[in-house]
């Protein structure tokens, strides 16, 4: 024991050694306690610390060496809760106590350290008692307990499965070709996570651009952090326990995504180019002449005159106005690559014009920054300068006006040649004039407002933007794809990972490259991707210039009927699908949900085991392929009854796996045990066929609900109030069914004219009465009329057709 007192001894001191030679300092103990309503600031030997109660679930902690806090601007934060939260205060000699209905932070004088406890009493998240906050130059960071039972999950696009446990995050946005599983840092950075312990979860949003880092215990078993190079260590707790609220807490404040066009959910054909003119028209005859469905073909860089932004190609695309309304006519949008490099050309306009009204990045002496990208020597605008997005906003109008639906923004990092951007270099800053290694992480951020609000300021209609870098609040703006990935089983699980965390940190709106952006993908790959891209909001398939086509009927007859299958599933699902954006619109869940976001009571959905799946939405589980050769697949299926979609079976789990077929024609979906499930017939293109019915099936259980949106799939009306609501229930006991559809909220006059309700795994009780009266049962589907019904033996389904435009009462029995 004596041995070890003097270790221990040694090591202090050998530590306070270490910190009389660096410039690491802890803040210290408390020397006074200012509390003012909602806030208490205590000031400390080597700094202060201020927590602010935002709600009863949040609050912000800031820590300043200087002692000062400066009003700082949140590029993220857009909608901090408002109104400030009933609480108790108390402070005692050593220690001060904040309490809500949600939490208990106890902040701990001497050391300064900050305790966050939930309504029983557990303790959720610490300060590790030794370091806290620390200073070290201009680097902050944030020493937190690490409990063993502890995992964590967030951080966005990361090249990984979803836990974070043990490993270490950078975030700085990064051009990453080709990047490998587990590369980091990649193109986006959100810096917010979610810990979970004991099944309740907390969310840490760090408000800071900088280049930053995120150690969930990485080879040490003490503690875990997170900090920054630079800036203040700011940041959010949001209490939970459950991880779906602490998600859409976490995507309401930093601002929930706006519903896209319809027919940006349809499939998506790019490659690294289509050109000339005569290429793009020849792709977009193949859909259509052999009946594959797509909505919008993209124009990569070629289209450019000499990769200047803003200019087509004379003789590629000779009459880019004429191409536009030809496609148009045969249903295709098109969206063109945006680059923000501007070639650094004085015989150029927008370089001119950038350079003479001051819209360039500049160094410290006004001279403007020059780096390499497509065009060579490029300028850079300044996004974060609201002149410079008005000027670069003219631009996109313009593509507009010629017909151009949407736009693609790349190398937003920004990346010049996977080189280093000098830090030296200033951006405006709204006025506060700031160095690249503040405003590097948020450019995309900024490039992404000015594309949207120029879409907004020219046009009636929602936009399409994408974005390959972002920053926490990106889902405001634009849908993000996930770069240039690579043909291969690795990248097509990735394709899931990555939305699925994406998801956690806001990003509903995602995909990646369909069948792999480099390197020649296997026909059963490209197909399994396809499948899985039917159920991923962003649905693209892209190529990079290298690699042979890519197309959807590149890979012989057999794949291009399984492809075409694939494709046509999504446009079936297209009514629940949209529902389900709208839905991340109102709450910021995302549409692709990681099972523990729907199921947090069952520890096994935090397992590996329940990643190569998801819950599309809160009524679906998808489980898609993603291992070659594969014609099975284990799924975890929580505890409960799942209706096979696909197959039509009906599954009975106590929370386990199931060995499920996986034929190379199916991707397995299956709906929950009171789950709702929207369908219409397919189309080549959104808006080719109005939806005169809708499908719907119900698995019912003994209560179940759901809620279906629709508006008119392409204006903002939708933002006045124009869109409808209808509720369907079922109540489900031992002597009848009873079903109804009510509209709950009518404004929007839908073309749906009949719902034909599919009531799966169900006997035929003989009898269906609407509205009180007794139904006529027809012998064949097809000839029932609404106010008929059907019964498939085959299946065990009850077919009923219903008038959409009243309120219906099924009564089974
Ligand atoms: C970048 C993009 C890729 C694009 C290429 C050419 O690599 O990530 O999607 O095709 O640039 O513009």
């Amino acid at each position: 024991m004596k041995n070890f007192v003097i270790l221990i001894s040694f090591l202090v001191l050998a530590n306070l050694s270490v910190q009389a030679q660096t410039s690491l300092t802890f803040i210290g103990n408390a020397k006074t306690v200012d509390h003012t309503p909602g806030m208490v600031t205590v000031h400390a030997e080597n700094g202060s610390v201020r927590v602010e109660l935002i709600s009863k679930n949040i609050f912000r902690y800031r820590a300043s060496q200087s002692g000062v806090f400066t009003e700082a601007v949140s590029y993220a934060i857009v909608n901090p809760p408002s109104g400030k939260p009933q609480y108790n205060f108390t402070e005692e000699l050593e220690s001060i106590t904040l309490s809500t209905s949600r939490m208990k932070i106890i902040i701990a004088k001497n050391p300064v350290r900050v305790t966050v406890y939930d309504p029983q009493g557990n303790i959720m998240n610490q300060d590790e008692p030794a370091f806290g906050v620390t200073f070290d130059g201009k680097e902050v960071r944030s020493y937190k307990t690490l409990f063993d039972d502890e995992s964590f999950f967030g951080l966005g696009e990361k090249a990984h499965n979803l836990g974070r446990r043990n490993n270490q995050y950078t975030l700085w946005n990064s051009d990453t070709p080709a990047y490998k599983f587990g590369a980091d840092p990649l193109y986006v950075s959100t810096p917010f996570f979610i810990g979970v312990r004991g099944g309740s979860a907390y969310g840490i949003y760090f408000d800071n651009s900088y280049k930053s880092y995120f150690n969930f215990g990485a080879s040490n078993n003490r503690f875990y952090w997170f900090g920054a190079e630079q800036g203040e260590m700011d940041y959010y707790y949001i209490a939970g326990p459950a991880i779906r609220d602490v998600v859409s807490t976490y995507t309401t404040m930093t601002g929930l995504m706006e519903l896209p066009p319809m027919w940006a959910l349809g499939f998506q054909q790019s490659r690294w180019s289509y050109y000339p003119e005569s290429r793009v028209r020849e792709i977009a005859s193949e859909f259509r002449k052999r009946d594959i469905p797509c909505d919008v073909i993209y124009l990569d860089i070629h289209y450019m005159d000499g990769y200047r932004v803003f200019t087509w190609d004379k003789e590629r695309f000779p009459d880019p106005q004429k191409l536009l309304a030809d496609l148009k006519a045969q249903g295709f949008k098109v969206v063109t690559i945006i680059d923000p490099g501007v070639k650094a050309d004085t015989n150029y306009a927008v370089a001119r014009e950038g350079l003479a009204g001051d819209h360039f990045a500049k160094y410290p002496d006004g001279i403007p920054y020059q780096g390499e990208v497509w065009p060579s020597w490029s300028f850079f605008p300044d996004f974060t300068k609201k002149e410079t997005r008005t000027w670069w906003g003219g631009y996109l109008g313009n593509l507009l006006k010629q017909g151009i639906a949407g736009f693609w923004n790349d190398m937003n990092e920004p990346a010049v040649w996977g080189q280093v951007f000098p830090d030296i270099v200033m951006f405006n800053d709204e006025g506060k004039i700031s160095s690249h290694k503040k405003i590097h992480n948020v450019y995309a951020l900024k490039m992404a407002e000015a594309t949207k609000d120029a879409i907004y300021q020219h046009s009636n209609n929602r936009h399409l933007v994408v974005t390959r870098a972002g920053f926490s609040g990106i889902q405001r703006y634009s849908s993000v794809w996930t770069g240039d990935n690579v043909s291969s089983w690795d990248h097509l699980r990735l394709a899931l990972y990555m939305p699925l965390s994406m998801g956690l940190t806001g990003m509903s709106f995602t995909g990646s490259d369909v069948g792999g952006f480099i390197g020649t993908p296997t026909p059963d790959l490209f197909t399994r991707w396809l499948q899985l891209g039917a159920f991923t909001p962003f649905y693209r398939a892209h190529a990079e210039i290298n690699s042979p086509d890519k197309e959807p009927w590149t890979y012989g007859e057999k794949h291009e009927k399984l492809n075409r299958e694939a494709i046509k599933l999504r446009y079936r699902i297209l009514p629940h699908l949209y529902n389900e954006l709208y839905q991340s619109s109102v709450s910021g869940l995302p549409v692709m949900r990681a099972m523990f976001l729907e199921y947090q009571s069952d520890p096994e959905t935090m397992k590996e085991q329940a990643f190569d799946q998801f819950m599309f939405g809160d009524q679906v589980l998808v489980a898609p392929v993603l291992y070659e050769n594969d014609v099975k697949k284990q799924v975890y299926f929580p505890k409960g009854k799942w209706y096979g979609l696909h197959s039509g079976e009906v599954i009975t789990s106590n929370g386990e796996l199931i060995t499920v077929q996986a034929p190379l024609e199916e991707i397995p979906y299956f709906l929950k045990e009171g789950g709702f499930f929207v369908t219409r017939e397919p189309q080549q293109y959104v808006g080719e066929k109005k939806a005169d019915e809708l499908e719907v099936t119900v698995f019912p259980a003994v209560r179940s609900s759901y809620t279906l949106y629709q508006d008119d799939g392409i204006t903002r009306e939708y933002q006045k109030g124009n869109f409808s609501l209808t509720r369907f229930t079922a109540d489900y006991d031992a002597d009848a069914l009873i079903l109804n559809v009510r509209k709950e909220k009518g404004e929007f006059q839908s073309e749906v004219k009949t719902y034909l309700l599919k009531i799966a795994h169900m006997d035929d009780k003989g009898s269906v009465q609407m509205n009180g009266k007794e139904l006529v049962k027809s012998a064949i589907p097809a000839d029932t009329k609404a106010g008929m019904y059907h019964y498939d033996h085959y299946h065990r389904q009850l077919l009923i057709r219903v008038p959409a435009d009243q309120p219906v009462s099924i009564k089974i029995q």
